[in-house]
């Protein structure tokens, strides 16, 4: 299959439905027609699907992005040819998965510029990387008194692992304001990094809203003050190229599944320095170098934090696919994505009692909204109903939610397979939710 045939629009695809045009501008910038977007899309068989009879729409990527062929292909040939278990036997089969595995470390060194690849380790998810640090690195170190700071749009991954912590050391919470737009408050940000404040932990971009926070600048702020901090990148990395070394992040967590990897699997990178002095969070095989009943000795890095037998054939998925989109190039993912995200933002805007829940000056692909008769829950149901996924509910961000007045907001998210059509395609489903509720 040609995977990368010049993309020509059909008429429906090329222009904006009828009565639309006025929020679709020659400017310029990416349209549909700018990358190979056709191509992109044959990379991802399940765009081919139908579903309540109407071919899919999938606007939900920041809950999971699908999966390009080239992943697919990449867990079948492993489980077919390879499947062994990494670190333990002497068999070739064994060597090959182990070998694999670890090229996958230096895939993802790669990818973050982490300076070196014992920073790298293999977890679950962002919300295991979190809980990590949290108990190896922050548990033993914090002490009554000390304050976490978080900020108002964290996701309760990045909340409930700190309220835990803080239950254990007495330690306090504090929040970071935002303000309407959905951005960080700075004064008020500046004011917390008192000298109670060890550790903070922010989101590089928010699920709900879709801000980009100033981490590097948040970083640097936080060193002066001798702060510790924690990035949660699971929404970043989809999105923008980033770099550990050049952030000077001392933690960084992300998904797989959401960067067009397996489920199941996660990366923390931590700055090796810190990592060394941690005990391990979770005792079991391969974390250990010597056990016997009276003492263990733990493993060197990155082994100590990975006890069982790891998601192998996750790891080498999540390989694959960082290298599916350094070869489409993250730049041209930001720039289609971005001229998306305008297009579906001046889209939205013009629809009558729809409020735009997140308009912060950097932003990626992520429109969150509320309709002035419409539950959040009843636009999605409503829109699957034409085949158009979203998420609708408070996005495991409920303080958020609090913040900006609501119980829920419906969430259409973009992805690079996303085309202007999925968004003329969402504006007519909003149309539909509108004529049913009026
Ligand atoms: N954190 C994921 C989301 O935002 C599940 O939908």
């Amino acid at each position: 299959m040609n995977l990368r045939q010049p993309f020509s629009p059909s008429p429906s695809q090329a222009k904006p439905k009828a009565g639309a045009s006025s929020y679709a501008e020659a400017d310029g910038r990416p349209d549909d027609s700018t990358f190979d977007l056709a191509g992109w899309r044959q990379d991802f068989p399940i765009l081919n699907r139908q579903v309540h009879g109407s071919p899919l729409i999938y606007l939900d990527s920041a809950a999971t992005s699908q999966k390009p062929l080239a992943v697919v292909d990449r867990l079948q040939q492993y489980y077919l040819q390879t499947n062994a278990n990494v670190h333990r036997g002497a068999h070739t089969l064994s060597e090959e998965a182990t070998f694999a595995y670890e090229v996958a470390r230096d895939r993802v060194q790669a990818f973050l510029n982490a300076r070196q690849r014992e920073e790298i380790i293999f977890v679950r998810g962002t919300t295991e990387a979190i809980n990590l640090v949290a108990q190896s690195y922050a548990r033993p170190r914090i002490k009554p008194g000390d304050e976490i700071l978080l900020t108002a749009m964290e996701h309760h991954s990045n909340i409930v692992p700190w309220q835990i912590l803080c239950q254990q050391t007495g330690a306090q919470l504090r929040v970071v304001p935002i303000n309407d737009a959905g951005e960080i408050e700075w004064q008020a940000f500046t004011a917390l990094l008192t000298p109670h404040c060890r550790l903070l932990a922010v989101t590089q971009v928010s699920n709900a809203l879709g801000t980009v926070n100033p981490v590097a600048e948040m970083i640097t702020l936080a060193h002066d003050a001798g702060v510790v901090v924690l990035v949660d990148g699971a929404q970043a990395i989809p999105h923008l190229q980033v770099d550990v070394q050049a952030l000077d992040a001392d933690f960084y967590a992300f998904s797989g599944h959401k960067v067009y990897g397996p489920t199941g699997i996660g990366v923390l990178y931590g700055k090796r320095a810190l990592l060394e002095e941690m005990d391990p969070y979770q005792g079991g095989g391969d974390m250990i170098s010597r056990v016997s009943f009276e003492k263990t000795d733990y493993n060197v890095l990155p082994y100590r934090f990975e006890a069982g037998t790891p998601h192998i054939a996750g790891a080498i998925g999540l390989a694959t696919a960082l290298d599916y989109i350094a070869g489409i190039g993250l730049n041209r993912i930001a720039l289609h994505e971005r001229a998306l995200l305008d297009y579906g933002t001046q889209a939205l805007a013009m629809i009558e009692g729809l409020r735009l829940i997140g308009t912060a000056q950097n932003k990626v692909g992520i429109l969150s909204f509320v309709m002035a008769e419409a539950h959040a829950h009843d636009i999605g149901t409503i829109l699957d109903q034409q085949g158009i996924a979203i998420r609708a509910g408070h996005h495991c961000a409920m303080p958020l939610m609090e913040r900006f007045g609501v119980a829920a907001t419906a969430r259409a998210s973009l992805a690079l397979y996303n085309s202007r059509t999925d968004i003329d395609a969402l504006v007519a489903g909003l149309h539909e939710v509108q004529r049913l509720f009026h």
